[in-house]
């Protein structure tokens, strides 16, 4: 197991480039097997997670390398069943199901696991896959879903008490875009990775319109084609260290972002006093300001504050003056960042699904637990602050969403070191 040595308090400058998005790179792979025809996806993030995904492919068959940050597959002859011990290991498995199924008229795949943020339900997708016609069964924890004479257009509503889900949308655009007819999906997820999967469909001959608003409207065609497609950059991978920068900046640039895709985080940047500014040639550039005061936050759907940003924005108050108040819609039990940052001598006190977070002058170094990806991102920004060696263990969880996250915070200044243990 490795660990990450966080040696607090060095200022930190300069300019990192952020990385394609994860969760844009992981359904899009997926869409490959919508055809077997040749697919080259450009700057995907070389990730244990974007990895599994190209294992996943190619033990269902496609023939798939990833090479210095491009995903090329052609799914000639694929099977219908992924590999229980790689898609247990990871969530997001979940969206080969709509292009199987769409592809081959049946598709099993086991059950995605719960994990800490939350219990991770499926339902939304399976309704919309039924939708479609298909025929679904949940038994010895896999998923079948078969569709004997095809898929078939229809009207779907896709929202959940927790609002729109993103890959359950990107599941069944996936699964409508080879079905007989049209599909329209009502409460469709706003998301920016839903807009880049729709974009990488468009390009493979699909006919998708609306994605990016609540409704999306589907023409079913015969067959898709070979496309190439460069990811979205990653907002959260941005946003964090946007929020780094925040915490202990002096005019730090981001290139390679969009920051049209992080308004929620950048808004709540600004009210809270931070220097956030626009430069050209998609950068931003963010440093620590004084006239810091607390401020409050409810996550919610895009383009509302995203969850995935909770976690690191919540270490950036521990330290901020006054009283921040955070609110969780999403996944109501994602604090798991909380008891650990209070170890580093932060005053958070959690309410339900909320965080009430009085400022403190500076936290102090702890050896911390990282439990899941972003709560540990929000570890290694409290340790860049914090006085003394912040020892984040199991980095394993970080290397799931963030590219070599110690290169790069080290290319900014920070002092960070990986270590086995
Ligand atoms: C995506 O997960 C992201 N992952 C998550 O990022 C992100 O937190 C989440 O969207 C919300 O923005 C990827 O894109 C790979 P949802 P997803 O379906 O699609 C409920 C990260 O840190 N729901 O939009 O799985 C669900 O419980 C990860 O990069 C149902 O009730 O999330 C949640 O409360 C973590 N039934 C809400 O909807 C369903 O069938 C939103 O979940 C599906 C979801």
């Amino acid at each position: 197991m490795e660990k990450l040595l966080v040696h607090g308090g060095s200022r930190l400058q300069g300019t990192v480039t952020i990385s394609g998005s994860k969760n844009s790179a992981l359904p899009i792979i997926a869409a490959t097997l919508l055809t077997g025809e040749r697919c080259v996806i450009r700057r995907v993030p070389d990730l244990s997670d974007t990895n599994y995904m190209v294992r996943i492919l190619a033990t269902l068959g496609a023939d798939v390398e990833m090479a210095s940050g491009n995903v090329i597959t052609s799914a000639g002859k694929i099977s219908h069943q992924a590999p229980y011990d790689l898609v247990r290991k990871m969530r997001a498995s979940v969206c080969v199901l709509g292009p199987l199924v769409g592809r081959l008229k049946q598709a099993v795949v086991s059950l995605p696991g719960g994990c800490v943020i939350g219990d991770r339900p499926i339902d939304l997708h399976l309704r919309g896959l039924e939708a479609l016609g298909a025929e679904v069964e949940v038994k010895g924890g896999d998923v079948s879903v078969f569709a004997r004479d095809g898929l078939r257009g229809a009207e779907i509503n896709m929202r959940g008490k927790h609002g729109s889900t993103v890959l359950g949308t990107g599941n069944v655009m996936m699964a409508a875009v080879l079905a007989k007819g049209q599909t329209v999906i009502e409460g469709a997820a706003l998301e920016p990775e839903v807009t880049d999967l729709a974009d990488f469909l468009n390009a493979m001959g699909a006919k998708i319109e609306g994605a990016g608003t609540r409704t999306i409207v589907i023409e079913g065609v015969d067959e898709l084609g070979g496309a190439e497609h460069v990811v979205i950059p990653d907002r959260i991978e941005a946003g964090t260290f946007l929020v780094a920068g925040a915490l202990i900046g002096d005019d730090v640039i981001l290139e390679n972002v969009c920051s049209a895709h992080m308004t929620g985080l950048i808004d709540f940047l600004q009210q809270s006093g931070h220097l956030v500014k626009e430069l050209a040639g998609d950068r931003l550039q963010i440093s620590s300001a004084s006239d810091l005061r607390g401020n409050d936050l409810v996550t919610g759907p895009y383009p509302e504050f995203p969850t995935d940003m909770q976690a690191q924005v919540c270490a950036l108050c521990a330290t901020t003056p006054g009283i921040s108040v955070v609110t969780e819609t999403i996944f109501p039990q994602r604090f798991m960042h909380v008891p650990e940052l209070n170890r580093m001598g932060a005053n958070i006190r959690m309410e339900d699904s909320t965080a009430i977070i009085k400022g403190v002058e500076r936290l102090s170094a702890a050896p911390v637990m990282a439990s899941d990806l972003r709560a540990s991102a929000a570890l290694v920004v409290a340790g860049l602050g914090a006085e003394g060696t912040t020892e984040v263990n199991r980095l394993y969880h970080i290397d799931r969403g963030y590219e070599d996250i110690d290169d790069k915070l080290q290319g900014i200044g920070a002092r960070v070191e990986r270590v086995r243990q």
